[in-house]
Order: C-alpha cells, then sequence, then structure tokens
C-alpha cells in the first residue's frame, strides 16, 4: 500500500486577505488552493505587488531558461535577508558579479571533479555510522539535527581541506544556526514584498555575521595556505574568465559562505525526510535496505553509485514530495509576457516546486510516496514538471554533489540502522530558509 505523507489542507474557496496573510506569516505553504494544484498560471496580486505563478511545464520553461535574463533578480527580500551574510555570493548576485563567479563555482562542483570529493562523503557517513552503532538499542535521536550535523562536516570539509578540525567545523556550523534562527523564516509575507509592516527581528545579526565573517576568513587563509585539495583552494587558483584575475580574499568568503550555506540545510532535510518516509514504507524500506546490503557491509562511495538505483529514486522522490528549496522567486527587470499574461518590471515571477511537484495534471497520485516512479522503466515524466534544484542558467550548481551525497549517506546508514518514529513525534512539513519536517524529528535507532 501506497503512503501518503503529510501536507496543509488545500481551502477550496478563495480566502479573504486577513487570512491569507495569517496562514501565510505561519507558512507559504498554506495559502494555495486546491484548485491551484492543476491551474497552469496562477496570476494575482496582493496588494501592490503583481505576482506571476508559473505552474505548467511550458510557462516554467519560458520564465526561466526563454526569458532568464530578464528574470535573472532574486526577488529583493530574498536579497536583504542573505545579502548581511553572504555579500555578494552567487545565490543572490546578479550580473556581471554572477556570471564572471559562476563559471568558477560551478567548474569546482563539475560532475567531472565528483569522484574526488565523494570520499569525504564515503568517510563522514561511515563516521556517522560508528556513532549511532555505539548507542544503546532503542536511542531517541533527533535526525534532523544528525543530517545537519552531518551535512554540515561534508560541506566543511570540502570547502576547506580534510583536516579541518572539528571545533573549526563546529564553530561554522553554531554560527550560521544562529544567524539563521535570527533572521526567522522567509515567510511568504517577505518573499512576496509585501510591506513590512509585520515586526521581523533582526536585532543581533550584525555580531552573529562578524563572527562568521571572522571564522570563515580564517578558513579561508589556512585553505589558501595549505596546499590540500579544497574547493577554496580550487577557487583561488582560478581566474575570473572576464578580468583574468583570481578572486580576492572577500569574494573567496562570500562564495564560501554562499556554499556552506546552499549546500548543507537542503541536503540535511531532504536525508531527515527520506529516512522518515522510509520508516513509514515498508515495502519502499525494505527494498532500500535490500539493494544497499548488497554492498556487503562496507560504506558506500563513488563506484557505487550505479548499483543503487532503488535509493537514488528513492531521493527523487523526497525531493518531489517535499522540495528543500519550495519556492523559486524572481524580480522582472524588464517587462515581459509568459503565457500570454504581461508582466510589468518589479513584478515578482514565481516557480514554485511545491505547486509543480504535487500537479494532478503532470504527476500521477501527487501526494502519495511511490519511488518507482524515478526508476528507468517508470512511467513518462514532463520535462520541467520536476525542478527541485531550479533550472536554466541559475541551476543549482551543486546538484550532482547532493544526489551523491544523500545516496552515500543512505546507502551507508541504511543497512546498519534501523530508524523508527518516536511516539512523541509529530511530523509535519514547515518552511524556514528551507522545507524542514519540523523543528526537530525524533527517531528511535537500533541495529539491523
Ligand atoms: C539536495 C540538495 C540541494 C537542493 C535541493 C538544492 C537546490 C537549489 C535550488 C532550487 C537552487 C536555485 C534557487 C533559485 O533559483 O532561487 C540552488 C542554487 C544553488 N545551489 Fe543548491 N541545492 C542543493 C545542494 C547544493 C549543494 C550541495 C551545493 C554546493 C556544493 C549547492 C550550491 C548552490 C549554489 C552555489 C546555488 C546558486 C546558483 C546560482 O544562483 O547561480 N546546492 N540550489
Amino acid at each position: 500500500m501506497a503512503f501518503t505523507p503529510p501536507f496543509p489542507e488545500r481551502p477550496q474557496r478563495r480566502l479573504p486577505l486577513p487570512d491569507l496573510l495569517r496562514r501565510a506569516r505561519r507558512s507559504f505553504l498554506e495559502v494555495w488552493l486546491d484548485a491551484h494544484f492543476e491551474q497552469e498560471v496562477i496570476r494575482t496580486r496582493v496588494l501592490a505587488q503583481g505576482i506571476l505563478v508559473c505552474n505548467s511545464p511550458a510557462s516554467v520553461q519560458e520564465a526561466f531558461i526563454d526569458q532568464a535574463a530578464a528574470l535573472e533578480r532574486k526577488s529583493p527580500q530574498m536579497r536583504h535577508a542573505l545579502e548581511p551574510l553572504l555579500g555578494d555570493g552567487l545565490f543572490i548576485s546578479d550580473g556581471l558579479v554572477w556570471k564572471e563567479r559562476r563559471r568558477t563555482v560551478a567548474a569546482v562542483t563539475h560532475a567531472s571533479r565528483l569522484d574526488t570529493l565523494a570520499p569525504v562523503m564515503t568517510e563522514a557517513a561511515a563516521e556517522c555510522r560508528a556513532a549511532w552503532g555505539a548507542l544503546p538499542d532503542g536511542t531517541c535521536i533527533d535526525v534532523l539535527a544528525e543530517m545537519g550535523r552531518l551535512a554540515a562536516e561534508i560541506i566543511c570539509r570540502t570547502l576547506f581541506g580534510r583536516a579541518l578540525g572539528a571545533d573549526a567545523a563546529t564553530a561554522v556550523v553554531q554560527a550560521f544556526a544562529r544567524y539563521q534562527g535570527r533572521i526567522g523564516h522567509l515567510d511568504m509575507v517577505s518573499v512576496l514584498g509585501l510591506p513590512d509592516w509585520l515586526p521581523r527581528l533582526r536585532l543581533g545579526t550584525g555580531r552573529d555575521v562578524a563572527r562568521i565573517h571572522a571564522v570563515v576568513d580564517g578558513l579561508v587563509g589556512q585553505a589558501m595556505a595549505g596546499g590540500e585539495a579544497s574547493l577554496i583552494g580550487a577557487m583561488a587558483g582560478a581566474t575570473l574568465p572576464g578580468s583574468g584575475r583570481p578572486m580576492d580574499a572577500r569574494a573567496l568568503r562570500n562564495e564560501a559562505a554562499t556554499l556552506f550555506m546552499a549546500g548543507h540545510e537542503t541536503t540535511a532535510n531532504l536525508l531527515a525526510w527520506a529516512f522518515y518516509l522510509l520508516s513509514q514504507a515498508p515495502e519502499a524500506e525494505a527494498r532500500a535496505v535490500a539493494e544497499a546490503q548488497a554492498l556487503g557491509g562496507r560504506a558506500a562511495g563513488w563506484n557505487d553509485l550505479p548499483r543503487l538505483p532503488y535509493l537514488r529514486a528513492v531521493v527523487e522522490e523526497t525531493l518531489r514530495l517535499y522540495p528543500p528549496v519550495p519556492l523559486l522567486a524572481r524580480q522582472a527587470q524588464a517587462p515581459l509576457a509568459i503565457a500570454g499574461h504581461a508582466v510589468a518590471r518589479g513584478d515578482i515571477v514565481m516557480v514554485v516546486p511545491w505547486l509543480l511537484h504535487r500537479h494532478r495534471r503532470w504527476w500521477e497520485a501527487p501526494d502519495e510516496f511511490r519511488p518507482e516512479r524515478f526508476l528507468a522503466d517508470g512511467p513518462a515524466r514532463h520535462r520541467h514538471a520536476y525542478v527541485p534544484f531550479s533550472l536554466g542558467p541559475r541551476v543549482c550548481t551543486g546538484m550532482g554533489f547532493g544526489l551523491a551525497e544523500a545516496v552515500i549517506v543512505l546507502a551507508t546508514l541504511l543497512p546498519a540502522c534501523r530508524l523508527r518514529l518516536a511516539p512523541e513525534a509529530r511530523v509535519f512539513p514547515v518552511c524556514r530558509l528551507t522545507l524542514r519536517p519540523g523543528e526537530a524529528l525524533p527517531m528511535l535507532v537500533g541495529r539491523r
């Protein structure tokens, strides 16, 4: 029997504005009406802000590929929330800076380099397996926090070198967590650019930013001097295509902070959701465990990935149901038309993976967990109806990295450890900077 994991109820009728704002404030996942899950384009205006949601493969392609140049800029709220921390880092920059850096940043995590980056994933996953294995059977762990630590370890060691001490990694992780806690969640109200009359607590972020910058500057300096293989070392050695010069220390810091932020919470949430989904779907779990057990008990590595198609399908299905970045928002830099709808300069154009991935026209049984749909012999899929990593020129540069990491971690942990949802656990999707299964995911860990 297929399992249908939780999602917010979908109102049948248009909500009065105060209700809409209240729901938006709680979680942007709650504002969508039932009808939105079958509409191809959603045109709306909330207060003064014009909004167009592209909700079909064709309109998604039109906006993010065909008209990408006019829609390159992120929404002002996304930029304002992250700028103090990331500066002109790739995630929020645009124009010339983005163009120059994009090539350099994309090159260091390119698919052709993943075989050299994956050993860090294997190593860290094996450490986590050993730590879980040492716990008494039935110990309750917060799988969301565990996966947060594991993904942060992996990206830290990749960015700054494998010799990075646990203390340095912990300092980076804690400083980022505090910052994110302070900026709160990028709720719908912020993302849409509505008037900022709802109080937003930004006090104290300056101190956190200064602390993060000090830690990251130190690590960048160390990585540049150390000669050890690291993404920062690789970026420092590259010249920018336009100026022909290397990135300066500030640019390296901003890109390090960007890669850290973009590359750990997303994968951590994906892994937490995958453990949860498998714990509720015995047939899928048995198949996933059997596939991983065929590796013979060793930690999974890069060369094992072709032997793990079902785990890859579990990862892809998890990304469909709970896309870690559930909303992609851009601000139009020029008037344009999408799917016959006029978009004015300054309007917000969105692609909402949360809607698109559960759209009744593009998916069969869209709310059910069915990893098989992503196997090679699964049903045909619409191109651009599945966009967990975005698409077009701003597609995630870490897509291959994140997918490899998720499969390696699952294949290493699943055969050794059985995770069961703790009786007090309340799993429900909430949207902070990313989409997560609540504030914590308590599960009981035991040996298989
Ligand atoms: C499952 C894991 C991940 C998911 C679901 C994910 C998703 C995304 C999405 C949706 C975007 C585009 C956002 C937008 O268009 O507004 C993005 C951008 C980005 N991601 Fe990822 N990501 C993941 C892992 C990673 C990893 C591991 C790295 C780095 C190693 C990374 C680095 C980046 C960077 C640098 C950008 C900005 C690209 C640009 O604007 O040119 N991501 N990611």
